[in-house]
């Protein structure tokens, strides 16, 4: 059975571009993001780590910790490193795991065989600082994952995490945010002190919280 929600992100050693890691000591306390790309040194894989390393600063706000695996071995990492800081004008800055026995990749499921019987998807997932998966996505090899979503996920995350608070369709950041529905409205008025919003007894709307 593959993995699932809430599931427990099974742990792993792997061989990386910073050296020799433990999946779960790697993370710490952080939140994590584990995500797969097809291949070295091809080009939608080279604009996804890049965005990614220009993002740093984003993901370390968030107390993320970010893990790349790609199947290939650790001096062609090195090498092909090297073209995406060219190339896309920054410094990778997370390690990126040579999966070379596809031993991670076949962890977490990441090769899908009637889509290509030798490259990883593009998996991705969240880990959160308990290790539980708290979200799995799954793109083509043709199409570049959007990171600005994946930071709106983790923001939508955490806010569930620390406030009880669950984000409509197509929230941004500084857009209200629903009660989520374990909360009743009287508790939820001592709970938001900046008001609630109720539509309907289910659908209550409060002003995002940590702003
Ligand atoms: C790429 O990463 O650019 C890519 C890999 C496999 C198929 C298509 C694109």
């Amino acid at each position: 059975m593959g993995l699932r929600l809430g599931d427990k992100a099974p742990d792993f050693n792997a061989t990386t571009t910073i050296g020799d890691i433990n999946f779960h000591e790697y993370l710490g306390n952080s939140w994590g993001i584990l995500f797969s790309h097809p291949a070295d040194y091809t080009p939608v894989c080279t604009t996804e780590l890049g965005k990614t390393a220009k993002l740093h600063e984003e993901f370390a706000k968030r107390n993320v910790k970010v893990l790349a695996v790609s199947v290939d071995p650790l001096a062609q990492h090195l090498g092909w490193v090297n073209d995406i800081n060219e190339t896309q004008h920054t410094t990778v800055n997370f390690p990126i795991i040579a999966d070379e026995n596809r031993a991670v990749a076949e962890l977490y499921d990441m090769i899908h065989p009637n889509a290509s019987a030798t490259m990883t998807v593009r998996s991705l997932f969240i880990i959160g600082p308990d290790k539980s998966i708290k979200l799995m996505i799954t793109y083509p090899a043709s199409t570049g994952r959007n990171f600005v979503e994946v930071l709106r996920v983790i923001d939508s995350l955490q806010l569930t995490a620390n406030y009880s608070v669950a984000t409509p369709a197509d929230w941004k950041e500084g857009e209200d945010v629903i009660v989520v529905p374990s909360i009743s409205t009287a508790d939820a008025r001592l709970k938001f002190p900046k008001g609630i919003e109720e539509i309907k007894p289910y659908l209550r709307y409060t002003p995002q919280p940590n702003l």
